[in-house]
Order: structure tokens, then C-alpha cells, then sequence
């Protein structure tokens, strides 16, 4: 029995990694979850689960629900992420939270010696180099749920780091892959949330349409797998089958495939180095889908990539920097206050604003990314 600890219990990862456990009851037991403002949804995962400890984000949430469920541990707010991160009972912690505020329940949750199986790529953009120092010092495991990282992760078992020629991200294209520049002028929410492959949270799906999301992957896959930026592509590929792809020194390329379908990678994190069954999960059938297509990236289409590159090579504060901003930025999008195009605006002059401090402390990342929150929120 591995016991988990969930945060963003409420998400579209924390909801998937729920069906997983459910599926796998024999295997897996939820011991300790955080949700952000859906209490309804967390009532129903109290009642499902009989979890040992819950995490809400705002105070009055804590304080109703703990005279609902008196035999529950509640707690709230940005430390309450942290007792769920380091939840003694929990073996693994999965961190689905949206955006950088799940980076110290990551450090906490290593330094507590869990294995962490990480979706929020927020954390590994805004301060790669403390997470993987800290997975290095106290020699946990961290392994990737993002589809594309959890491709690369499987085609290099057996395999050695020193042999990468390059990694190959593939990336969809998001809801608005095929429209120009000009056509992206006047794009609504409605069209952005609308991704042709995935069923994902808004803030993902519109770092999908913007290619941002490709961009923080990028970085990620730098941490993950200590490649250098000049050895990482993207390729767009419309049909999400080949979820990424490893080429070795001797041309060779190993892909890993399959029909979209999150639980896959967060099921394969859970039970790392096994495989289990997955109910449900659509199996790949080659000959049905005869084709599949490619086409090479174009960075000045998708400004967002090419500024999560130059973020990514300078280094130091300049990925917090990008990270924060988009975060305000789509923020801004959703709540309807700028347009779509602005979006990428926006971190453009956050970035350009910005003098990189390099290997920064976790304090100087805190005060960055607090900056550029002000910095972008004054024009927005
Ligand atoms: N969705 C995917 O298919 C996918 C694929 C690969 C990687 N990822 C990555 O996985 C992470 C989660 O994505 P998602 O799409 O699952 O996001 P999502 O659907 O928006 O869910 C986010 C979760 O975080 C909670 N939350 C948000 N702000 C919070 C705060 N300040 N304090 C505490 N909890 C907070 C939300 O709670 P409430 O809803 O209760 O407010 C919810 O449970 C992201 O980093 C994303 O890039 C997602």
C-alpha cells in the first residue's frame, strides 16, 4: 500500500490522480489532499476517500468545515499546502496545484524525504535549480506527470543522460494552432478554453493556445533532465499521440505513444517502476488513425516559446520573472481585463524590465516573483 497526499485535489490532475486511487484502492490510499475554493468538491472527496488531513485555502472554509467533520484534520491557507506537502503518513506527494504557490510545499515535502510526483510545472520554471539541488541532497525520487516529461522519462530507462543528442517536445498547437497572428487579435476565453485534444484547467489550456505552456515545459525538461536549452525541440504534432521523443548520439529515437489520456503519466508516476491496468484508457490502434502529422515550430507565430527560450538561457531570475508574469497575465485574460495578444505583451516588458540576479536564494526568487506580480498587475 502506497499512501498519497494530493495537492489540488479539485483540479484536473487532482481529479484524474482520484480516479487512479479509486481504480487502484488495493494499492494506493489517499491519506491527505488540499483543494483552493471548491468546497462542495471537497466535501465529496471527504466522504469518498476518509482522508486524515484537509487543506482549504481560506480561513472561514477551515472553520466550517471542521464542524462538519470532526473526525478530519483541517488546516488553510499557504502553510496548510505545506501540512499536506509533509503529511508523515504520506510516501508520495502529488503536486497538482496551479502556479509557483506550489513551490515550497515541494521543497518542504523533499526535505521531509517524500517521493514527489510533480504536475505543477510552476514550481520547476520559477526555481528548477533548489528543487533539483534538494532532490540531489536528500535523494528522493521526483517524477514527472506533465505527458510530455513523462515520455522522456520512460524512453530513457536503460538509458544514459550522456547519450542525448536532443529531446523532442511535441506540442499540439492549442486551440488556436491554426489561426495567424492577425486572426489573433480578436480570439475570445470562450476560444482559447476550447483545446482540441485535452480537457485540461483554464490556465494551462490558455498557456496551451499562447504556447507558453511549451515554453514552461521547455525549462522544466532542462531541470528534469539536465539538458542544456540547445538540445531541447519542439515539434508541432496536431494529433497529441507521440507524447515526446529522446534522439540518442546514433540517430536512433525512442517515442513514447498513446491516445491522450492524463491518467496515464499520473498513474505511471504512482507506481513507477511498475505498470498497472488503467480502466478506461483507450487503447492505441496505429492502423485506425493511419497518419500522423509534423511541422516545425515557428517562434516568431509563437512568441511566448521563443521568450520561455531566452528566459530559460539566460537563467538566474529571468524564468520567475516570465512565470509570474504569464501567471498575472492569464489571470487578467480570464478575468476579461486584456486581450489574448496582450498576454504575451505584457511578459515581454516584465522581461525586458527585469536585470537576471544569478543562483538566486529561494528569498530572492519569493521577492522577484512578488515584484513582477506588482510590476505586471500597475499595467494591467
Ligand atoms: N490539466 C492537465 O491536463 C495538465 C497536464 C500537465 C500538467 N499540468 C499541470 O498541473 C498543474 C495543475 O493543472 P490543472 O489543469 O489540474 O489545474 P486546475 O484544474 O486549475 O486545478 C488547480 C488546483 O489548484 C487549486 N488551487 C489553485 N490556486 C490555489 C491556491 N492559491 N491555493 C491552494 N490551492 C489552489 C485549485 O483549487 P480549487 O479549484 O478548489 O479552487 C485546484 O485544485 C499545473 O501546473 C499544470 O500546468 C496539467
Amino acid at each position: 500500500m502506497k499512501y498519497i497526499s494530493l495537492l489540488g485535489a479539485t483540479g484536473s490532475i487532482g481529479m484524474q490522480t482520484l480516479d487512479v486511487i479509486k481504480e487502484h484502492s488495493n494499492e494506493f490510499t489517499l491519506v491527505a489532499f488540499s483543494v483552493g475554493r471548491n468546497i462542495d468538491s471537497a466535501r465529496e472527496i471527504i466522504n469518498q476517500f476518509s482522508p486524515q488531513l484537509v487543506s482549504v485555502q481560506e480561513k472561514p472554509d477551515y472553520e466550517m468545515l471542521k464542524l462538519e467533520f470532526p473526525h478530519v484534520a483541517f488546516t488553510y491557507g499557504n502553510d496548510g499546502l505545506t501540512e499536506v506537502a509533509v503529511f508523515e503518513k504520506a510516501d508520495i506527494l502529488v503536486n497538482a496545484v496551479i502556479g509557483s504557490v506550489g513551490l515550497l510545499p515541494t521543497l518542504q515535502a523533499i526535505e521531509a524525504k517524500k517521493t514527489i510526483a510533480i504536475a505543477n510545472k510552476e514550481t520547476l520554471v520559477t526555481a528548477g535549480h533548489l528543487v533539483m539541488d534538494a532532490v540531489k541532497k536528500h535523494g528522493v525520487a521526483l517524477l514527472p506527470v506533465d505527458s510530455e516529461h513523462s515520455a522522456i522519462y520512460q524512453a530513457l530507462q536503460g538509458e544514459q543522460t550522456k547519450n542525448i543528442e536532443r529531446l523532442i517536445l511535441t506540442a499540439s498547437g492549442g486551440s488556436f494552432r491554426d489561426r495567424t497572428r492577425e486572426e489573433l487579435e480578436h480570439v475570445t476565453l470562450k476560444e482559447a478554453l476550447a483545446h482540441p485534444n485535452w480537457a485540461m484547467g483554464a490556465k494551462i489550456t490558455i498557456d496551451s493556445a499562447s504556447m507558453m505552456n511549451k515554453g514552461l515545459e521547455v525549462i522544466e525538461a532542462h531541470w528534469l533532465f539536465s539538458i542544456g536549452y540547445e538540445q531541447i525541440d519542439v515539434l508541432l504534432h496536431k494529433e497529441s499521440i507521440i507524447h515526446s521523443m529522446v534522439e540518442f548520439h546514433d540517430s536512433s529515437i525512442i517515442a513514447q505513444l498513446g491516445t491522450p489520456d492524463m491518467r496515464v503519466p499520473i498513474q505511471y508516476a504512482l507506481t513507477y517502476p511498475d505498470r498497472l491496468p488503467l480502466g478506461g484508457a483507450k487503447r492505441l490502434n496505429l492502423a485506425e488513425i493511419g497518419k500522423l502529422h509534423f511541422k516545425e515550430m515557428d517562434l516568431e507565430r509563437f512568441r511566448c516559446l521563443k521568450f520561455a527560450y531566452e528566459a530559460g538561457k539566460i537563467g538566474g531570475t529571468m524564468p520567475t520573472v516570465l512565470n509570474a508574469a504569464n501567471e498575472v497575465a492569464v489571470a487578467a485574460f480570464i478575468e476579461g481585463q486584456i486581450t489574448f495578444l496582450q498576454i504575451e505583451d505584457l511578459i515581454e516588458k516584465a522581461l525586458s524590465a527585469h536585470q537576471s540576479i544569478s543562483n538566486p536564494s529561494l528569498a530572492t526568487i519569493q521577492e522577484v516573483d512578488k515584484e513582477t506580480r506588482q510590476f505586471v498587475q500597475t499595467l494591467v
